[in-house]
């Protein structure tokens, strides 16, 4: 049985403290990554509800910094499903507190991989796109699925 992307689509928002910046001020990428991560588990575990863990992570794109004192709004949906793996779509944009003015600043590709009691990867439901724009990401994300297979099937050959 399939699921609908807005199943599992989640958004958030978070707010960039001292702790959070570098000594210019701007938002630490790792930070991001690491609130990228979190927000697309959510997803993942939401889709296949089994244990899941982050395969890879591809076409990471800052495009600006974010600044202290901004508000971060995270946006996460499935855009490909295989047997086991769901490609999710990360989007990331910021917003001055001040003058409401937002900015798209990061884009990603999560893959997470779900798994069974004894960690083997395990059958998740395929996706079902319903807009159009949800089946132009899925035809999109095909191409993505064989490039990254590719790119593991070389490293794993490259590593033994
Ligand atoms: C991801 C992981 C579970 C895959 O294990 P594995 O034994 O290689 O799994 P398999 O070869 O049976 O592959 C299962 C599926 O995952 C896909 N896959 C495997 N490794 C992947 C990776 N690194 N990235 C994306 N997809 C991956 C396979 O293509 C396969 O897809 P399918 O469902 O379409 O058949 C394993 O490599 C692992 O545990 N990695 C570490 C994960 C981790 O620690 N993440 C960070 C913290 S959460």
């Amino acid at each position: 049985m399939g699921k609908k992307v807005s199943e599992s689509e989640v958004r958030s928002e978070i707010i960039v403290l001292p702790e959070d910046t570098n000594m210019f001020g701007d938002l630490y990428g790792g930070r991001l990554v690491e609130w990228m991560d979190n927000i697309g588990s959510i997803t993942a575990f939401k889709h296949s509800r089994k244990k899941v863990v982050t395969g890879s992570i591809d076409s990471l794109f800052f495009l600006s910094p974010i600044k202290l004192g901004y508000i971060v709004h995270l946006h996460s949906m499935v855009t490909y499903t295989t047997k086991s793996t769901m490609e999710i779509e990360i989007d990331v944009s910021s917003e001055n507190v001040i003058t409401g003015n937002k900015n798209v600043t990061t884009r990603a590709f999560f893959t997470y991989v779900a798994l069974d009691e004894s960690g083997h990867a395990s059958e998740i439901p395929e996706i079902i796109p319903e807009s159009d724009e949800e089946k132009k990401r899925l035809e999109d994300a095909k191409n993505r699925s064989e490039y990254r297979l590719q790119a593991l099937s070389n490293l794993r050959k490259n590593l033994n």
